[in-house]
């Protein structure tokens, strides 16, 4: 049994949390895609914990593994291990991970502010693999070398239940989001397949993140995106607390586009929704859902009573009209940072 966790927007979209909310139903967690232009905020044991590379279920010393398509930066790797102040017994890190190297972050930092990138060297890195020159984790004619791969299909066949946390999201992959304004890997539930080598019959969810606005960080187009003089984007920056985990730069705000949801979640075969940080909107008077187009490409929006509480009727009918719209029902409703302000549907 393997579940999925994909971001269905532009990336921070809470699926660290969700993650570490369903690590300690899983045996097995995963990293499959990105590196440390990841970040995951969880709150385990009421403390904060940022990690950029390591699977949720490292925080319950549960085996994870950090799968071939993710990029390592080893001292990102090892400020993870500190950060979780726990003694991780079992981190397989696959041999045919690649390497990001001082050079890379160099050369990011100064070609990558057109795109924004995080500037942690991801593009250089992957321009490194495809060309076939980069560094890999393990030399490849060493015995003793990791293949996680293998370790998952034994994994499997035990009947062990395996989580596989995505990175950033949807509109962010490098083929299907919106080029350029991409990362340079994968961010669709097919990197499961080709990164960590898990067969697409034995994937049973897919759940798919979302928060209840949208956000963006770096450039590119963003159709719902709140103007600047906004009252709404600076009280949904300030109560969502929108800064890149990674970067710290503030993020750009707009409403949920519904079109782009359904289409990502058709996309990878979503199975179920998990929205996020619906708190935040606690207390609007209105709220703006983007439910179609404009000849012009611009989005129309249709406007929703604002809810006070988790329970709130209004909250339920935001529900009812985007599990109608997109066809995929919400399982999960998250209305805080810690893990108790999860609300299982
Ligand atoms: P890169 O992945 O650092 O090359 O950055 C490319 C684009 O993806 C930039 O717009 C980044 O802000 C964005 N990005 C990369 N990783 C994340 C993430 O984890 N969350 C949100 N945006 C991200
Ligand atoms: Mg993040």
């Amino acid at each position: 049994m393997v579940t999925v966790i994909l971001g269905m927007q532009f990336g921070d979209e809470g699926k660290g949390k969700i993650s570490h909310y369903l690590a300690k139903d899983h045996s097995i967690g995963v990293r499959f895609n990105g590196g440390p232009n990841a970040g995951h905020t969880v709150y385990h044991k009421n403390k904060k914990v940022i990690t950029h590379l390591l699977p949720a279920t490292a925080l319950y010393n549960r085996p994870s593994v950090i799968a071939p398509g993710v990029l390592i930066d080893t001292s990102v790797l090892i400020e993870d291990i500190l950060e979780t102040q726990i003694h991780i017994k079992h981190l397989f890190i696959d041999h045919k991970c690649p390497i990001i190297e001082k050079p890379h972050k160099a050369q990011d930092k100064t070609s990558g502010g057109e795109i924004g990138t995080t500037g942690r060297g991801i593009g250089p890195c992957m321009q490194d693999q495809a060309a076939r020159t980069g560094n890999r984790a393990g030399d490849p004619y060493d015995i003793g070398r990791h293949d996680t791969v293998e370790y998952l299909h034994r994994s499997m066949n035990a009947g062990r239940k395996i989580l596989c946390e995505g990175a950033q999201g949807h509109y962010l992959d490098l083929w299907h989001g919106t080029y350029p304004y991409v990362t340079s890997s994968m961010c669709t539930v097919g990197a499961v397949c080709t990164n960590a080598g898990i067969p697409p019959q034995k994937i049973t969810r897919v759940i798919g993140v979302f928060k209840a606005y949208s956000t963006r960080v770096g450039n590119g187009p963003f159709r719902t995106e709140l103007g600047s003089m906004s009252i709404n984007k600076s009280r949904i920056a300030t109560q969502g607390q929108e800064f890149g985990s990674t970067t710290g730069r503030p993020r750009r705000i707009g409403w949920l586009d519904l079109i782009d949801l359904k289409k990502a979640c058709e996309f990878n075969g979503v199975t179920e929704l998990a929205m996020t940080k619906v708190d935040v909107l606690n207390d609007f008077n209105k709220i703006g859902v983007a439910i179609d187009r404009k000849v012009d490409g611009n989005a129309i929006y249709t406007h929703m009573e604002g809810w006070h509480t988790v329970t709130d009727r209004n909250l339920e009918q935001f529900i009812g009209l985007i599990e109608e719209f997109v066809g995929v029902p919400i399982t999960i409703v998250s209305y805080g940072p810690q893990p108790k302000y999860t609300l299982k549907r």
